[in-house]
């Protein structure tokens, strides 16, 4: 049984589950003794920031910003418009960037070259979802739990017209 508006379950609660512990176990054996800051890029993100966090049994911090990228047309300017900012200083820290899905890549690019003027040690991405096939900025996340054919999907914190961000399973949208 799938809910009004999805078309087919892609990648079950289940299968969730099992991808965030052996995701949490990896960023815990990388990351142990630097105190990472993990960066969650609103709103898409809060679902999977809390879920790894918890599966990334190590000291860490947490902080969110809201953010989109200016592109002319298809081309990232890098340039980022932060709707809500950090409340961490970055210098020197250890960035782990979450995020809920990679596309085009521009949001992620400038938000990484950001940090990396605001002065972080390092920047890595983790995340959720990645759908290859339509990036256009030149990044690749460092750790991706999914990779995805080009279709929109839906639920564990993504939306559709801010709808659907409660599903425990991501699905694909079925368009009217
Ligand atoms: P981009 O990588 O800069 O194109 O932006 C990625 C953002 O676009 C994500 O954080 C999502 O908010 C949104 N997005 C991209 N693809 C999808 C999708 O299939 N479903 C829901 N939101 C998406
Ligand atoms: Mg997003």
């Amino acid at each position: 049984m799938t809910e009004y508006g999805v078309k087919k379950v892609l990648i079950t609660e289940e299968e969730i589950k099992a991808k965030i512990e052996e995701y949490g176990k990896i960023l815990a054996e990388e990351y142990r003794d630097r105190n990472p800051l993990f960066v969650g890029i609103l709103k898409g993100s809060f679902i999977f920031m809390a879920d790894i966090v918890r599966a990334t049994q190590i000291p860490c911090e947490i902080d969110f910003m809201s953010a989109s990228s200016y592109y002319n047309g298809t081309v990232s300017t890098g340039n980022v418009k932060i709707k809500m900012d950090l409340n961490t200083d970055l210098n020197g820290r250890d960035v782990i960037i979450a995020e809920d899905i990679i596309d085009t890549g521009n949001t992620l690019f400038a938000v990484k070259k950001l940090f990396l003027q605001r002065g972080a040690k390092s920047v890595k991405i983790v995340t959720f979802l990645d759908k290859p096939d339509r990036r256009v900025a030149d990044i690749s996340p460092d750790y991706a739990l999914f990779t995805i054919p080009d279709e929109f999907v839906i639920g564990y914190g993504l939306d559709c017209a801010e709808k659907y961000r409660n599903l425990k399973y991501i699905g694909v949208y079925e368009e009217e």
